[in-house]
């Protein structure tokens, strides 16, 4: 029986479901390329009671034949039990028609991701590899990230799929995203595996690879886009029309575990899962290294190049691209931040602000990162105020947030100077949250206010110049890396938390 397994989306206002109904109209050619018989069925939300999953199916040979579909009906309630689809499901394609949200709390969508799973082909796990995997098996708990994670054992399908490879992974970075995408709430199936910066050599290449590798190869791992959208064309993949689904909630089924191997392990997280010894990687995610490393000890030190590095150095060189006369200030000092006060440092801007509310991290920005002055949130009434000040009275021209702290995010707000960008990188706890503008100052100080993704990167184009810039010292990532052995990884997600360590990387040899 082929396998469907329903993902989740949060989407609670329904105006904003609506503007995404519109949104994903026209891409629904890229959608159904995402190979959804093994992807996911989006659930949309026409009131904030009833789940709507609306899938047609089409010929897999014969796309424009449409051969069902597949709405959601009354019969779908909370006491729905295990549906058989897999007569619907031979030998077909699914495509999303309304790729939209889901009601609040998961008990709705997780029992219709139940129904929904169907196997994938028995002949796809006829050999299988016994390897290791950091497995979330269920929503951990959100004030202490990561420690719903386990080091497991797991089986890896010997079969690749189009466009996939199988890589032994070198090193893992632990981005604050695998935390917050393995909280409660988030709308995750688990369990699953994250990581999603990571490097490591090709074993073995799968059938209509495109990339320039083979085996032995050593390779950077990004992440995953869908290629053929408007966005993916003008080469803005993390804006890819299908980045949510593709990148937040990878694929189930992908490893197996458990005495019978008859227990699915989601992964292709990001499109590469790479808190895996051994894991299957889209091609997409594949930034080919074997001109670009000069060592394994640089192939490690390279593994975060793939999200946070990129995210915070690219929110600058490639998103606000500020001058030199520049005030910039960096809320949150991570390796997101970090990485931004480095990009600020080579955009040779007059004043680097590092804010954060560990002192440590402060003094870090300002001693190796290139920051030239500091704020500590700790103990202040009006932040406000204290960031207009330390970014020389009239407030900083560009802000960076990465803290995602609600009164962190609205104060940098106000204080950017008049004409200056506001630039919105992490993630609130909540993912409802909203802040309050006020328009008429917005609209009269002439604030650009952006959200900003992966760094706006072209990663085949811009790891490569974050490269560069590490050979001329000008972005000494070894200074924020510290290595662990990846069976210690709640060491160093303990250390992450307590700020001692900035950019934790899993070791896998
Ligand atoms: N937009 C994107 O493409 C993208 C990519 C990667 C990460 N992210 C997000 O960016 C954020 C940062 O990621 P990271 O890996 O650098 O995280 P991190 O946890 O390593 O760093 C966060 C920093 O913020 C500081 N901080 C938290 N609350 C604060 C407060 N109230 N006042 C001052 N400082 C505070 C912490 O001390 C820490 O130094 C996360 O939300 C992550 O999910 C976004
Ligand atoms: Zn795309
Ligand atoms: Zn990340």
């Amino acid at each position: 029986m082929p396998l469907i397994q329903l993902r989740t989306y949060t989407l609670k206002t329904p105006s904003l479901a609506a503007a995404y109904a519109q949104r994903w109209k026209p891409t629904m050619a890229s959608i159904a390329k995402l190979n959804i018989k093994t992807r996911g069925v989006y659930l949309g939300e026409t009131n904030p009671k009833q789940v709507v999953a609306v899938v047609e199916f089409k010929d897999g040979d014969d796309p424009d034949t449409k051969v069902g579909e597949y709405a959601n009906s009354p019969a779908f309630n909370d006491d729905l039990g295990e549906i058989d689809l897999s007569s619907d499901f031979e030998g077909v394609e699914a495509r999303v028609l309304r790729p939209l949200g889901f009601v609040e709390g998961n008990n709705m969508a997780s029992k219709l991701a139940r129904a929904l799973r169907v196997t994938k082909k028995p002949e796809q796990y006829a050999t299988m590899t016994p390897s290791q995997a950091i497995v979330a098996f269920e929503p951990g708990p959100a004030h202490k990230g990561g420690a719903n994670w386990e080091m497991t054992d797991i089986k890896v399908p010997s079969e690749l799929g189009d466009g996939e490879l199988l890589v032994e992974m070198v090193a893992s970075g632990i981005c604050h995203t695998d935390i917050a995408l393995t909280d409660p709430n988030k709308g995750q199936s688990f369990p699953m595996v994250a990581g999603h910066e990571g490097s490591g050599y090709v074993k073995a290449v799968g059938p209509n690879v495109k990339k320039d590798v083979k085996p032995g190869d050593p390779v950077l791992l990004s992440f995953d886009s869908c290629g053929s959208c408007k966005e993916c064309h003008e080469k803005r993949p993390a804006y890819c029309d299908t980045f949510i689904p593709m990148n937040l909630y990878g694929e189930s089924d992908v490893f197996k575990h458990g005495a019978d191997e008859k227990q699915s392990i989601g992964a292709k997280f990001f499109g590469h899962s790479s808190f895996a010894k051994l894991s299957v990687v889209k091609e997409s995610t594949v930034l080919p290294a074997r001109d670009l490393v000069k060592s394994e000890e640089e192939l490690m030190l390279f593994a975060p190049l793939g999200c946070g590095i990129q995210t915070g150095a690219g929110a600058i060189l490639n998103l606000v691209k500020p001058g030199v006369e520049d005030t910039v200030m960096v809320c949150g000092l991570g390796g997101v931040g970090l990485s931004a006060i480095m990009g600020a440092r080579i955009a040779g801007c007059k004043r680097i602000v590092a804010v954060d509310k560990v002192q440590e991290r402060i003094d870090l920005a300002k001693d190796v990162f290139g920051a030239t002055h500091g704020l500590n949130t700790s103990d202040l009434t009006d932040l406000t105020a204290a960031m207009k000040e330390i970014s020389g009275g009239r407030g900083p021209n560009v802000v960076i947030e990465t803290t995602g702290f609600p009164l962190v995010l609205e104060a940098s707000y106000y204080a950017v100077d008049t004409r200056g960008a506001f630039v919105q990188v992490g993630g609130p706890a909540d993912p409802h949250y909203r802040f309050s503008l006020d328009v008429v100052q917005h609209l009269f100080r002439g604030i650009k206010l952006w959200g900003c993704v992966e760094g706006d990167s072209f990663p085949g184009e811009f790891i490569p110049e974050l490269i560069k810039y590490y050979r001329e010292g000008r972005l000494p990532v070894d200074k924020m890396v510290r290595y662990y052995q990846a069976e210690d990884f709640k060491k160093a997600l303990h250390d992450m938390h307590t700020g001692e360590t900035i950019k934790p990387v899993l070791v896998w040899r």
